[in-house]
């Protein structure tokens, strides 16, 4: 099939390279030109582990090609996916503004030659759908006469609005593409649903080779296909979301009683967890949940439940413990060093979680302005972030440093923020040589305990 993805951010991206394995044309419109420039070049503009590779297998120009062009873009395609970002208000709204924008490029392209689908993969508030109908129309009328919104006359261009949530996890991105637990599409067409389930028919029915860098789990068949309206659609996005931030938020808390009663969160945890109505993913502790999605989709859901009276004290719970939970490490630097002014606080890990670059709401961020605010000083060593990290939040004035060892020497403690991998890998021997006070703090429980504690380190970590 011949399809347009407007937006080459980790979503459109990603659904592009994937939708390109699955033997689509896919052209990828991008509004950002350093961004295109380089996905022309072949280079992905963030980090993510496995797209360079799909790109690189599959951008070359025949499958997969990127274009500034919404109008040219449109003109080729029968299924157009909207994949630009909704980030939060100050209000806690999303910011509608490039829907808004693409939406009403889409109307105005459209022409008669095909009938199209246009495919909402941006997170947006439940009735966007519609909404997104209307402005498509809007973008229409302004280039076409006289235009019904699902007539039979045949010239004028017709369309049908699809949902299609997007629930991939940055950094496993390719992964959760190609094996999803579920594919939702939302509409009242049942012809654009037919059309949603031919383009995804390798993918439900797990016919397509696997890409060599996202190989098949073993015992993977087919994904289940939840077609529904758009409203319920938009809806599953959003408590998807408000449900994992609540489970982690749910740890947290519990972390805070453990620690008071002398109870280890990890067991609890996994004792709760083996529970299958229950499962035991999203229920570490530590220092509170962050990235682009979580905090803007709780905040959107509340902001819409607020418009028809609903309450949501679950939802404000879910934010509210995560905000405090942030200062869980400040804390606990403050009972072993008492004075934090003057002191060097070194943080393993900036981005919101491993394997990705993203910084969006990460807890790196309110931990390292809260330490500043108190007087101390910054250090922070990540594998990928430390970049994005400089470029976009020069006020923090992080020292930023070459490795793990640099980033220990004479700090006053080392606080865990992300746990990514090759901070297994640790030679806390050397660590203990070169700090000034031995303070670990762990803040993602990721750490081994005893192998600091044997090395003469001071170990703290979250509800234990
Ligand atoms: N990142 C995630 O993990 C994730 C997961 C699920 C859903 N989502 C949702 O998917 C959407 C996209 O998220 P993202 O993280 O990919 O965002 P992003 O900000 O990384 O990417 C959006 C891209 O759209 C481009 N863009 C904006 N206006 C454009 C226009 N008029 N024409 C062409 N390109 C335009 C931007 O330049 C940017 O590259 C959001 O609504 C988000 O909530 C994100």
């Amino acid at each position: 099939m011949d399809i347009c993805v407007i937006g080459a951010g980790y979503v459109g991206l990603v659904t592009s390279c994937s939708l390109a394995h699955l033997g689509h044309r896919v052209v990828v419109v991008e509004a950002d030109k350093n961004k295109l420039a380089k996905l022309k070049e072949g280079i992905v503009p963030f980090y993510e582990p496995g797209v360079a590779d799909l790109l690189a297998e599959h951008g070359n120009g025949e499958m997969l090609s990127f274009s500034d062009s919404i109008p040219d873009s449109v003109a080729q395609s029968e299924i157009i996916f909207i994949a630009v970002g909704t980030p939060s208000l100050p209000s806690g709204e999303p910011d509608m503004s490039q829907v808004v924008a693409v939406a009403k490029s889409i109307g105005a392209a459209l022409d008669t030659t095909r009938r199209r689908l246009v495919v909402n993969k941006s997170t947006v508030p439940v009735g966007s759908g519609n909404w997104v109908e209307m402005l498509v129309n809007q973008g229409k009328q302004a280039s076409v006469q006289t235009v019904p919104t699902r007539g039979t006359r045949t010239d004028v261009p017709q369309f049908a609005v699809v949902s299609n949530p997007e629930f991939l996890r940055e950094g496993s991105a390719l992964h959760d593409t190609f094996y999803p637990d579920r594919i939702v599409v939302g509409s009242s067409d049942p012809n654009a649903i037919d059309r949603m389930r031919e383009l995804y028919r390798p993918l439900v029915e797990q016919t397509f080779v696997p890409p060599a860098v996202a190989p098949r789990p073993p015992d993977f068949t087919d994904v289940p296909f939840v077609c529904t309206d758009v409203a319920s659609a938009e809806m599953i996005k959003y408590s998807a979301n408000a449900f994992l931030a609540m489970k982690i938020s749910f740890a947290n808390e519990m972390a805070g009683i453990c620690e008071k009663v002398g109870a280890d969160i990890r067991e609890v945890a996994l004792g709760i967890g083996l529970d299958r109505r229950i499962g035991v993913s999203f229920l570490n502790a530590g220092v509170g949940w962050g990235g682009s999605c979580f905090g803007k989709d709780v905040n959107a859901l509340i902001e819409v439940a607020r418009e028809y009276s609903s309450p949501t004290p679950l939802l404000e719970a879910t934010i509210s413990v995560n905000k405090n939970q942030r200062l869980a490490a400040i804390k606990k630097l403050q009972e072993d060093l008492k004075i934090i002014k003057g002191r060097t606080i070194a943080l393993l890990g900036l981005a919101f979680k491993p394997n990705t670059d993203d910084l969006r709401d990460a807890p790196s961020l309110t931990i390292a302005a809260q330490l500043q605010k108190m007087g101390a000083q910054v250090r922070a060593y990540d594998p990928v972030a430390m970049d994005a990290c400089a470029r976009l939040h020069p006020e923090l004035n992080i020292h930023y440093c070459t490795d793990i060892y640099d980033l220990a020497s004479d700090a006053d403690a080392l606080v865990v923020v992300t746990e990514w991998e090759e901070f297994d890998r640790i030679d806390w021997q050397q660590i203990v040589k070169v700090m000034k006070w031995p303070l670990v703090i762990d803040g993602r429980n990721c750490l081994v305990e005893q192998e600091l504690v044997d090395q003469g380190l001071i170990y703290r970590g979250i509800g234990h």
